[in-house]
């Protein structure tokens, strides 16, 4: 579909489901020779992140454990720079290399809390993989290990990403239209 409406808001074509398949591939790519003898922890951002992860791992034929934790920073198209920890980890990570994985990285709050709670619960190392990075709107300096596309700061949907709950199930990304 070339437009949606997602609640108030009508959204465009911005990448197709076989350009976001090609660019998890070159992700997992990066990945696998970094991590394939690392037994690493998947760490899975609920709740964007579900559909990206899923694509990811079935890339990853090695050794390694998943789990989810939720996290929320996000009030309609907007970070409120404030991360709320919905769900938390309940295993213990001590020694472990934890690998978090994002859908999309804006101003960079909800991964620099993240990145800090892991390291806090003894993890040996703690990697970061987003499909998306939006660098202009960054405002940390931590290093995002594996990105899957760099993108402008607009306001997207679809792929698990989601404007005020919805709009997640849609397989293509479409950009909000601002006229
Ligand atoms: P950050 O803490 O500002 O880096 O924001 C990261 C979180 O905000 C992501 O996990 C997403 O849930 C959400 N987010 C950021 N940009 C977008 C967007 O364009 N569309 C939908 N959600 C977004
Ligand atoms: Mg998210």
């Amino acid at each position: 579909m070339k437009s949606i409406q997602v609640r108030d808001k009508k959204f465009d074509i911005y990448l197709t489901k076989e350009k976001i398949q090609e660019t998890v591939k070159a992700v997992a790519e990066m990945m696998i020779p970094d991590l394939h003898d690392k037994n690493p922890l998947f760490v899975i951002v609920l709740n964007g992140a579900y559909v990206f992860a899923a694509d990811l791992i079935r890339h990853f034929e090695f050794d390694c454990e998943i789990a989810f934790i939720r996290l929320s920073s996000y009030q309609g198209m907007q970070s409120t720079r404030k991360v709320k920890e919905i769900m938390g980890l309940t295993q213990d990570v001590t020694g472990r290399n934890v690998v978090l994985i994002e859908d999309i990285i804006d101003t960079g709050t909800t991964m620099a809390y993240a990145k800090k709670r892991f390291k806090e619960k003894g993890a040996a190392d703690v990697k970061l993989a987003a499909f998306l990075f939006k660098p202009n709107a960054f405002e940390e300096n931590y290093t995002i290990d594996y990105i899957g596309m760099e993108i402008p700061d607009d306001f997207i949907v679809g792929y698990g990403l989601d404007y005020d709950e919805c709009g997640r199930s849609y397989p293509d990304i479409y950009v909000v239209n601002s006229k």
